[in-house]
């Protein structure tokens, strides 16, 4: 395995997203074991993952980002601020930070590391687990294109990766990084509507989640517009109208916008919200 362009790379947080991440860069080549640290909070925790995992569990965090080149910063949000505090002050010249935090700005870690790190901020989603994830990656003011391109690198196994201006990342948090959650809903209930009419639960489950990744896929592949698809399934006085005209009724279009809006706003508030 070749490591390319991530150089020593080290995990502040080794959590759900963490892993997801190392297992992702492994498999695609862009990280050696031996080139990995990480550290979490608990240190049975952090003994327990080295066994595990076979990887240097860093003595503290100062230590994981003086030995690092690449760190990704992949705590809670409410514990982004301990973490930079035990970093102030630190050489950050040449590395780049990238942060997963939820709605953590790249000022705010610019600031409160108190020098000109190069700083990336990163929202993926939990489709990451399979391959499908969908994550947004923007700049802070002293990350170059070098520093976007290895979060890109970083990222490309998980799933797609979009460039975004910073200013709506929070958007992304309450569209993509929230939305898998909605999209369950959504399939409990399809498969509901299936064992309603009479289908068994795993027939049902089945036809739910296919027809959900399919039309994603005929969004993707066919660049048409979601109206334009849904009026090609539905057929003058056929079945799906009848289905549209109680969803129309129920407001599910507006429920889901209304959804994205609230998770947005919510998603400004997260770090500060201790
Ligand atoms: N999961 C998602 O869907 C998702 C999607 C997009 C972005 N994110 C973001 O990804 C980040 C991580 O989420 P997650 O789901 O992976 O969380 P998680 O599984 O709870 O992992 C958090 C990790 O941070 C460690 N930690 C906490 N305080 C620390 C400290 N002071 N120093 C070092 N490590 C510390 C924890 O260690 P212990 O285990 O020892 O407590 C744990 O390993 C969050 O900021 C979240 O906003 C998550």
């Amino acid at each position: 395995m070749k490591n390319n362009n991530l150089g020593k790379f080290g995990i502040i947080g080794l959590g759900r997203m963490g892993r997801c991440l190392i297992e992702g860069a492994s498999k695609a080549a862009l990280l050696r074991k031996e080139d990995l640290s990480f550290t979490t909070r608990h240190a049975e925790t952090a003994a327990k993952l080295a066994k595990d995992l076979g990887i240097r569990a860093a003595a503290s965090n100062r230590e994981l980002f003086e030995s690092s080149d690449t760190i990704v910063l992949a705590v809670k949000p409410q514990n982004v601020s301990d973490v930079v505090g035990e970093l102030k002050g630190l050489n950050s010249k040449g590395k780049t930070l990238i942060s997963i935090a939820a709605s953590v700005r790249t000022e705010q870690l610019e600031q409160a590391l108190g020098s000109k790190v190069a700083v990336i901020r990163a929202m993926p989603n939990t489709p990451a687990f399979v391959g499908a994830g969908m994550t947004a990656i923007c700049a802070g003011a002293h990350a170059s294109q070098g520093d976007l391109d290895r979060a890109r690198a970083l990222f490309a196994p998980l799933g797609r990766v979009a460039q975004v201006d910073e200013r709506h990342m929070d958007a992304v948090t309450g569209l993509s990084g929230c939305g898998p959650a909605y999209i369950y809903l959504i399939l409990d209930a399809l498969t509901e509507g299936g064992i309603k009419v009479g289908l068994p639960r795993e027939l049902a489950t089945e036809l739910s989640a296919q027809t959900v990744l399919g039309a994603a896929k005929m969004l993707q592949e066919t660049g048409r517009h979601p109206a334009a698809l849904k009026d090609e399934v539905t057929t003058p006085a056929g079945c799906t109208i009848d289905g549209l005209v109680e969803l129309e009724e129920g407001k599910l279009r507006i429920t889901l916008i209304k959804a994205v809006v609230a998770a947005t706003e919510r998603a400004k508030t997260l770090s500060g919200s201790g």
